[in-house]
């Protein structure tokens, strides 16, 4: 801020900021006060809408390298060329709990990130798990209400979180992720990230690969037990925020290696699983992850509000030579999130410093509305013009995807070996004895607190049939804390 006087939002100097005027010196306020009138006004209005889920997040500017040449794959400029380096901006999340929340807490992390590519921004908006919870975006409100406050009692409960998820098995794999060692990051450094979606990339002769993104932490995977959580959030509810800040504060930059897996357009119909499910993942033997990148994260934001709470990251930010696939939870986010950001931040949400594109410029032909700043000054409002405005270039950024059979409400289509428990049963044996331990110990704690018999069995059934040993370790440690 410019050296100079205290002065108004209209920029008169102010006499006194310690005293309201009033009608001689003990009697009450004047309307004429226009210096309160402001600041109690401005005070009231600086709270917009909080995000409906990830309200609570820290985020930091940084840099993508490209490592490998990718271009028989996707024409992406930002991706072209070995080296090629990209600014970003990356922002970390939990999911349930409200703006001010604990950061250390069990629950997903988010993990947006926006490359400011020089053919527009590309967001990818995923989390550190490579799961999800359900695969169809229709049950994705349901779900989001049994996480947060139940309507009459004010709090989370677990009679709606087990009565879901019970009721939905193809959580069981996401599940078994949550409540296993990974469920409570360290901090937002020591975690992997995920694209999570599958997406499509497609090279310069329209050629179609499906690809999944994996951001590993060259920090090293570090959580906490549910203990030290506890005694975190308690004393340190802002934990992974402050780290974030000081690691970058003290050039202890943080990194990710960043690989992608690839499976030719051709595989997709055949494969073992449904490559499109987001309840799964494409295990590494069949589709081996590829190195291609270098992330950095170097710089903070000046102005937490400005910068990371007005921050928008949509799915259907894509640039040439990436886009969506046929999941249908990606395809109801290519709406939820620009509907989101209209609602939270406003129809000029687009043009913040954050928000913008910072290698190119955003050329469109939308005008006006609610703090629109007249970027465009006198430039013709509509196309076709014969005034030199931008036009069309008559290039999909994605390439079309064929498609068959009726409209409907189909369930997501179901592979040879696709079902809802084969890759949970498959997590839990691959974990170590004292892994399963606690995982167990984790699960049980929570489901102990449900209120029905019926809703705790159908819970452990699930996990029953993705293992008969976990099922048979959780219903006996559920039953020794409910004492039945
Ligand atoms: C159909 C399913 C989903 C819907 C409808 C949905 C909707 C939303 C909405 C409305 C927001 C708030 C956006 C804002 O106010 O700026 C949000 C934030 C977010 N979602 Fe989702 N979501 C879904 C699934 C997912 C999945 C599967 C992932 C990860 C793989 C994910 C990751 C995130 C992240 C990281 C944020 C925070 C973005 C930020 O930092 O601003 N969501 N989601």
């Amino acid at each position: 801020m410019a050296a100079g006087p205290l002065t108004t939002e209209a920029g008169a100097p102010v006499a006194d900021n310690q005293n309201s005027q009033s009608a001689g010196p003990g009697g009450p306020g004047l309307i004429q006060d226009q210096l309160l009138i402001e600041k109690l006004a401005h005070f009231n209005r600086e709270r917009i809408p909080e995000r409906v889920v990830h309200a609570r997040g820290a985020g930091a500017y940084g840099t993508f390298t490209v490592t490998a040449d990718v271009t028989p794959y996707t024409r992406a400029r930002f991706l072209s060329e070995i080296g090629k380096q990209t600014e970003v901006f990356l922002r970390f999340s939990t999911v349930a709990g409200s703006l001010g929340s604990a950061d250390a807490v069990r629950d997903p992390r988010g993990f947006a990130l926006k490359f400011y590519t020089e053919e527009g921004n590309y967001d990818l908006v995923g989390n550190n798990t490579p799961v999800f919870f359900i695969r169809d975006a229709v049950k994705f409100p349901d779900f989001i209400h049994t996480q947060k406050r139940d309507p009459y009692t004010g709090s989370q409960e677990a009679d709606n979180v087990w009565d879901f998820w019970g009721l939905s098995p193809e959580s069981t794999h996401q599940v078994t992720w949550l409540f296993g060692d990974r469920g409570i990051p360290a901090s937002y450094r020591h975690m992997d990230g995920f694209g999570s979606h599958t997406f499509q990339w497609s090279n310069e002769a329209g050629e179609v690969f499906w690809v999944k993104y994996h951001f590993k932490t060259d920090q090293g995977i570090r959580n906490l037990t549910s203990e030290e959580a506890a005694a975190l959030a308690g004393q340190d509810p802002d934990s992974h925020q402050r780290d974030l800040r000081v690691a970058i504060e003290n050039g202890d930059f943080p990194s990710w290696t960043v690989q992608v897996q690839i499976m030719p357009a051709a595989d997709a119909a055949t494969y073992r699983f449904n490559p499109f499910d987001l309840t799964k993942v494409w295990p590494h033997a069949d589709y081996p992850p590829i190195e291609i990148g270098k992330l950095e994260l170097n710089r903070n934001p000046e102005n937490i509000f400005a910068e990371v709470e007005q921050s928008i990251f949509s799915p259907h930010h894509f640039v040439p030579g990436i886009g969506p696939s046929p999941d249908k939870m990606l395809q109801g986010r290519l709406f939820a999130y620009g509907d989101a950001h209209r609602y939270r931040v406003g129809v000029n949400a687009d043009h913040l410093p954050v928000n913008r594109p910072h290698a190119t410029e955003a050329r469109t032909h939308s005008r006006d509305g609610f703090a629109y700043d007249g970027r465009h000054g006198g430039a013709k409002n509509y196309e076709p013009n014969s005034f030199g405005g931008p036009a069309q270039t008559g290039r999909p950024l994605w390439e079309p995807v064929p498609v068959a059979g009726v409209t409907g409400d189909h369930p997501t289509p179901v592979h040879a070996e696709d079902d809802d428990f084969v890759q949970a049963g498959n997590l839990y044996r691959l974990m170590s004895e004292e892994e399963r331990e606690r995982l167990v110990a984790n699960l049980a704690g929570f489901i102990a607190q449900v209120s029905r018999d019926d809703i705790v069995e159908r819970a452990i059934e699930n996990f029953r049939k993705a293992d008969e040993d976990y099922g048979k370790r959780l219903q006996a440690a559920v039953q020794a804390l409910r004492g039945r």
